[in-house]
């Protein structure tokens, strides 16, 4: 198969593109390399594979490239975004444009060029409110974030798109990625570099923030998944493993040994209180279960960015 990956060069979606290589797939990646976090990064984890892809650097706004991408395409796994709850309180029309006019651009282009299954990268932001934990599929969406209604609004594109032209759109809602190459601006990646350095570990709120971490390892497995089983529907990819802030930055000194002090600042407007996944849905109807518990997952994590530091 032959299968365009949006926002390849980015954490998650670099990660996939390699899977898919592996077993045999021919990628396509469409990445604008943007410095939302350095494109330095971006272009290393491409490293291993940028032989044995097609790579385009263009913009999923860009209509016309957008279509030149997904030429010959089987299938679609649309990473693009502007990921990150923060930046999306500070500019909101930033975020609206490229998730929900660059998502529309996509499923557009697919639509023309007759492509049959498209995976959306959506997230567990679209919850926002509690009414209970964990979140089901059919749990209320009432996002409290910019980030989070423009996934929601993004879903609701792929849904329509499904029921209008007959496209498979399964919606991804993941929660909490870490792992090698995660994005630089997550707290787990700072907590990490920090508790090395023996830095004081910067809290934001009182700590009791609790997220459910999910290793990228699963991410990848259900995202591929999704590709070969999903249908037109959400599924919740959640590692099962709710920890707190406070928790994590204790689990990451114990890892790494650390002798770093924890300081708190204010809190973060937009973040969600709790997050906490039930994954019957893609047990289910994927045959996906995470495997992964948060302690194996942090120590691969921070084996890795040693590594990465001594290349
Ligand atoms: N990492 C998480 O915990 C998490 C959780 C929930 C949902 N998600 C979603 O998963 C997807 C991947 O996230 P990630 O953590 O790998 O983020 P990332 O920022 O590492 O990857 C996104 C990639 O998209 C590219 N991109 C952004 N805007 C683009 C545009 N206009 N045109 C072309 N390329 C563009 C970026 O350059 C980047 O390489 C995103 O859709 C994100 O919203 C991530």
């Amino acid at each position: 198969m032959r299968i365009l990956v949006t926002g390849g060069a980015g954490f998650i979606g670099s990660h996939v593109a390699e899977k898919l290589l592996e077993q045999g797939n021919e990628i396509v990646i469409l990445d604008n390399f943007n410095n939302y976090y350095p494109s330095d990064l971006k272009r290393k984890n491409l490293d291993k594979i940028k032989d044995r892809i097609t790579l385009l650097e263009a913009d999923i706004l860009e209509m016309e490239r957008v279509k030149e991408a997904v030429k010959n395409c089987d299938s679609i796994i649309h990473e693009a975004a502007q990921a990150g709850v923060r930046i999306s309180v500070k500019q909101p029309i930033k975020t609206s444009i490229i998730n929900i006019t660059g998502t529309l651009n996509v499923l557009q282009a697919a639509k023309e060029e007759g492509i049959k299954k498209v995976v959306f990268a959506s997230s567990s932001s679209v919850y926002g409110k509690i009414h209970h934990l964990p979140f089901d599929e059919n749990h209320p969406t009432e996002p409290i974030s910019p980030y989070g209604v423009s996934k929601l609004a993004g879903e609701h594109y792929c849904r329509v798109f499904s029921e209008l032209y007959g496209l498979e759109i399964p919606m991804l809602r993941y929660f909490t990625v870490y792992g090698p190459r995660v994005r630089p601006d997550l707290a787990i990646n700072k907590f990490m570099h920090n508790a090395m350095k023996n830095q004081p570990l910067e809290i934001y709120g009182d700590g009791k923030k609790s997220r459910d971490f999910t290793y990228i390892s699963d991410i990848v497995e259900g995202t591929i998944l999704a590709l070969n089983k999903g249908k037109t529907t959400s599924y919740n990819l959640g590692g099962g493993n709710k920890v707190t802030v406070l928790e994590l930055a204790q689990k990451i000194k114990e890892i790494t040994n650390s002798s770093s002090e924890l300081v708190f600042s204010g809190d973060v407007q937009g973040d969600v209180q709790h997050t906490s996944s039930n994954t019957e849905k893609a047990k289910k109807e994927l045959g996906w279960q995470p495997k992964v518990y948060i302690d194996d997952g942090l120590r691969k994590y921070y084996e890795w960015v040693k590594e990465a530091k001594n290349e």
